[in-house]
């Protein structure tokens, strides 16, 4: 049998990241303060044309930093899209706002524009808006919007670096943007939140918290360095007997890894252990040594996304995302809307391609209690029916080009001779 295709599992680690990683969970002393954290610092700065840059444990770290010093707070509403990750709304919570669910365009998947006018009201201050697996979101009607409403507008670059909207770059346009370092996004550090804001006083106010907040506990910093270590591991011995599924289940059974989200942000929408800290050396490293691969990683995913829109199209019971791929466009992941989808996950799965699930609930991932995100069922219906139908299609940069023309055949196989 082929080689299992993988959509998740860090896909862009590769065995020098691989190497890394295993070499610095053995470096103890790396794990903390270093020239990492400023040379990190200072890629972002240099990218995004910024003076003001500060580097945390994860996104979401930086997002609710980033909205506390806005003032958002208490009796406040924020805009945040339905189809989203609940990392990005337990942010608004913590500083003691609500996050208020705009609808979204089923072609991109981001915020539907119609939708904003009918969910603003007096209590709302901000608009968070996501590029939604890499796509940029009709960002310049929505700063129009929020400058005719006094609203402050932050970028969730999550999914995207380096990608760009008309010429210019994703995570310049508003008050402040996040980029996330975590798993499965553009590149991986296993965790990581940056936060980018071009307002002088606002940068420093960042900046100077930023300096008293602590390093992630130890154990958690090597649990992320274990983390690239045996994801790298498991998909690299995945096919070999029950090699790569043996590592992937002790890792996490006996706890040298730990998941993305934690209980409590699922379930009550608390703090995770590692909230509010600043990012340890060790993982600014993993970081800078995959932003050395960007533009490589950026190119094969935006060649494999062409390949799949030029030869998935009219496939009955499918549906392709309204994108166009103009230069500097890169997405993440491929999503595609589908009918007995179900089916053909397990389809896939036994064929050796394990598609994606973002986001198959309007707050992700399934466990979330969609009460505790302030959730209403119903209220966001185009999010919700894309969340009965989509799965994510592979841009594994380590997928060779045959991989992808294996993924894009059995789809077609799938819905044009099983029906
Ligand atoms: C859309 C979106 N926003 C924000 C985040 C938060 O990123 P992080 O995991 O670095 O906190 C994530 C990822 O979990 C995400 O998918």
């Amino acid at each position: 049998m082929a080689k299992t295709i993988f959509t998740s599992l860090s896909p862009n680690t590769q065995e020098d990241d691989y190497k890394l990683a295993r070499k610095l969970l053995f470096k103890s002393n790396q794990f903390e303060d270093g020239a990492d954290i400023e040379e990190l610092r200072k890629w972002f700065s240099e990218k995004m044309k910024v003076d003001h840059v500060t580097l945390y444990e994860s996104a979401r770290t930086g997002l609710f930093f980033l909205l506390k010093e806005l003032g958002i707070g208490g009796g406040d509403e924020v805009i945040v899209q339905a189809f989203t990750c609940v990392a990005s709304v337990n942010p608004i919570k913590w500083t003691g706002a609500k996050p208020r669910y705009v609808d979204i365009d089923t072609g991109t998947f981001n915020i539907d524009i119609n939708d904003l006018q009918n969910k603003i009201n007096s209590k709302t201050k901000a608009i968070l808006v996501q590029h939604t697996f890499g796509y940029p979101a009709e960002i310049d009607k929505i700063l129009e919007f929020a400058k005719s409403n006094d609203l402050y507008v932050i970028e969730d670059c999550a999914h995207t670096i380096g990608g760009e909207y008309q010429g210019k770059i994703l995570g310049s346009f508003g008050d402040g943007a996040i980029f996330s370092l975590g798993r499965d996004k553009g590149i991986s550090a296993s965790f990581g939140g940056v936060v980018v804001v071009k307002r002088k006083l606002l940068g420093q106010k960042l900046i100077g918290q930023e300096r008293f907040l602590s390093f992630p506990a130890k154990s958690w910093v090597r649990r992320q360095l274990a983390y690239t270590v045996t994801s790298y591991l498991t998909r690299k011995y995945y096919n070999s007997f029950v090699i790569g599924k043996l590592i992937h289940q002790s890792s996490f059974g006996l706890k040298f890894v730990n998941r993305s989200t934690e209980l409590v942000e699922k379930v009550k929408g608390s703090f995770p252990t590692h909230a509010k800290c600043r990012i340890p050396s060790a993982l600014a490293r993993v970081a800078l040594n995959q932003l050395q691969k960007l533009d490589k990683l950026n190119s094969v995913r935006v060649e494999f996304s062409k390949y799949y829109q030029h030869n998935l199209r009219r496939i009955p019971g499918t549906r392709l995302p309204k994108w166009h791929l103009y230069k500097r466009i890169y997405p993440l992941r491929f999503p595609l809307l589908v009918e007995r989808r179900d089916e053909f996950v397990k389809f896939m799965d036994s064929n050796g391609v394990l598609v994606g699930d973002w986001y198959d609930v309007p707050v992700a991932p399934k466990e979330v209690n969609l009460l505790s995100a302030s959730y209403q069922l119903g209220s966001c219906p185009n999010a919700e029916a894309a969340c009965q139908r989509v799965v994510n299609l592979p841009l594994n940069v380590n997928m060779s080009e045959n991989g992808v023309k294996r993924v894009a055949e059995l789809t077609r196989v799938f819905f044009e001779e099983r029906r």
